[in-house]
C-alpha cells in the first residue's frame, strides 16, 4: 500500500462526514480510509476518474446504497436482473435533447400554477415547493404522465420521508435509524409512493418514450423474470432519482439567486433582453456553477467485484471506492478560485479542459441521463419563477442528513417587482 491510511471511527465519520471528506481531499489523490471492520478507498483527484468509472468499469461497480458502509465488507452488488446498458438504451430515447420543450413547458406551467398563488410579502417552506415544482414537471417531461394537485402533496411528502436515509451505515447509526422510525418511515414512504405510482402510469400517454414505457414496456422484453412488482419498484427508484436532485437543485439555486445580487442582477438582464424562446446562456451558466459548488451527490460510490487496481494502488476485492466530488469541484488546478461562486467560468463551455475535473452527473456508462433535461429544467424555472417576484431568506440552516440541502425549516419570503 502506498497510499496514505487514516483511521476514523464510524462516529466520527457519522457526526462530520461533511469535515472529514473535505480534510481527507488534503491528503492525497488516493487515501484509505480504515473505519476499524472495513477499509475503503477515497478518490480527491480528476486524474483518476477516467480509470475509476471507465477503464475499470467492469469490476468497480455501482452498489446499491451509496451510504459509507463501515461494516464488515458486504457482498458486491448481487445481479437484480436488470441489463444495465439495455435499460439505459431504451431510457435514454425518452431523454434526450428532443425532449428539451416539453422540459420547458412542463416546468413553465409547473410555475406558473405556483406564481398564482403568490401575494406580496408571503412566507413559505422553501423545500416542500422545490419538490411540489419538482414532482409536477418531471410527471410530465419523464414520465408522460401527470397526478392530481392532491396526488402531488401525497408524493411531495412521501419524496420527503425517503429523503431520511443514513448518509454512514454504521451500526450505531442502524441503532439510531431504528429509535427514530426512520427506517419505518422510509419504507412507508416507498410504499405510498408505489401506490401513487399507479396512478402515474394510469394517465400516462405512453405513445412516445419516457422513462414509464422504458419502464413498462421495454423492460420486460430485456428482463422477463422480473415481476410486476419489479417494475412498479424501478419506476419510484427512477421518480425518486429524477424528483430528489431536481429539487435540491432548485432550492440551491434560489437561494444562491438571493445571496449573490450581482449574478442575479445580470440574470434579469438577460431575462429582459433576451427574444422568447431563445437560449438563456448566463442563466444555464448559473445553473451549472450551482451544480459544481452543491452536487446533489457528494460521493460517487463504487464497490470491486474482484482483486484489481487504481492509480497503481493495490485493491482488493469487494472493496468500496469514493469518489470525492466536493474535492474535485474545489480543485485550484482546474477552477480559478474554486470557492467562489462565478458563474461566468460556464460561459464559454466548461471551464476547464479536463472532462473529468466536474462530476456532478457523473461520468461513464453508469452516469445521469437526465443531465440535460435537469439543466433545461432549472435554467426555465429561474425566469418563469423570478422575472416578476424578489425571494428574499431569513435564517439559513442545512439539513446534511441523508441530503445535504437547506434544511426542512427554511423559509422563504417573496416580494412582488
Ligand atoms: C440537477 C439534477 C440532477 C443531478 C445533479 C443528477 C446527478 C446524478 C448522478 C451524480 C447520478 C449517479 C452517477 C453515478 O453513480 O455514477 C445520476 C444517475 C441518474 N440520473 Fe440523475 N441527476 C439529476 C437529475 C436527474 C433527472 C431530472 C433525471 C431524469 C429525468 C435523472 C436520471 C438519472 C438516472 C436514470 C440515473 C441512473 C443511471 C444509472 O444508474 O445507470 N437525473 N444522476
Amino acid at each position: 500500500m502506498t497510499a496514505p491510511l487514516v483511521r476514523i471511527s464510524p462516529r466520527t465519520l457519522r457526526k462530520h462526514h461533511r469535515r472529514v471528506f473535505d480534510d481527507l481531499a488534503a491528503r492525497g489523490d488516493l487515501v484509505w480510509v480504515d473505519t476499524g471492520h472495513q477499509r475503503f478507498v477515497v478518490v480527491n483527484s480528476a486524474d483518476l476518474v477516467r480509470e475509476l468509472m471507465i477503464d475499470r468499469a467492469e469490476e468497480l461497480v455501482k452498489p446499491s446504497s451509496q451510504a459509507i458502509e463501515t461494516g464488515p465488507p458486504a457482498p458486491a452488488v448481487a445481479d437484480d436482473g436488470v441489463p444495465v446498458p439495455e435499460f439505459r438504451a431504451a431510457l435514454a430515447k425518452g431523454m434526450g435533447p428532443s425532449r428539451v420543450p416539453d422540459v420547458v413547458e412542463s416546468v413553465t406551467s409547473a410555475v406558473q400554477a405556483e406564481v398564482a398563488q403568490w401575494r406580496d410579502g408571503m412566507r413559505f417552506r422553501l423545500m416542500p415547493r422545490m419538490r411540489r415544482l419538482a414532482i409536477t414537471a418531471t410527471c410530465w417531461s419523464s414520465f408522460g404522465s401527470r397526478l392530481s394537485a392532491e396526488e402531488v402533496v401525497r408524493a411531495e411528502r412521501a419524496v420527503r420521508g425517503t429523503g431520511r436515509r443514513i448518509p454512514v451505515n454504521s451500526r450505531a447509526a442502524q441503532r439510531w435509524d431504528r429509535l427514530t422510525l426512520n427506517r419505518r418511515r422510509h419504507r412507508g414512504s416507498f410504499a405510498q409512493l408505489v401506490a401513487l405510482s399507479r396512478s402515474l402510469v394510469a394517465n400516462a400517454d405512453r405513445s412516445r418514450p419516457t422513462e414509464l414505457t422504458a419502464t413498462l414496456d421495454d423492460l420486460p422484453l430485456l428482463a422477463p423474470s422480473l415481476t410486476e412488482d419489479d417494475r412498479q419498484a424501478m419506476l419510484v427508484e427512477l421518480f425518486l432519482g429524477a424528483v430528489g436532485p431536481l429539487a435540491q437543485t432548485y432550492a440551491w439555486t434560489l437561494l444562491r439567486f438571493a445571496t449573490e445580487p450581482d449574478a442575479a442582477a445580470r440574470l434579469r438582464r438577460e431575462w429582459d433582453e433576451a427574444a422568447p424562446g431563445s437560449r438563456l446562456h448566463c442563466t444555464e451558466a448559473f445553473v451549472r456553477e450551482v451544480t459544481r459548488l452543491h452536487p446533489t451527490n457528494e460521493r460517487i460510490t463504487r464497490q470491486a467485484t474482484s482483486d484489481t487496481t487504481l492509480g497503481g494502488e493495490r485493491i482488493p476485492e469487494l472493496t468500496r471506492i469514493v469518489l470525492n466530488v466536493g474535492a474535485l469541484h474545489g480543485d485550484p488546478r482546474f477552477f480559478e478560485e474554486p470557492g467562489r461562486f462565478a458563474p461566468e467560468r460556464w460561459l464559454d463551455g466548461r471551464p476547464t479542459p479536463n472532462k473529468f475535473a466536474y462530476v456532478a452527473f457523473g461520468v461513464g456508462g453508469r452516469r445521469c441521463l437526465g443531465e440535460t433535461m435537469a439543466v433545461t429544467a432549472v435554467t426555465a424555472m429561474l425566469p418563469a419563477l423570478l422575472q416578476n417576484w424578489e425571494v428574499g431568506f431569513g435564517k439559513l440552516r442545512f439539513a446534511s442528513k441523508g441530503r445535504y440541502q437547506p434544511a426542512e425549516s427554511v423559509r422563504v419570503t417573496v416580494r412582488a417587482r
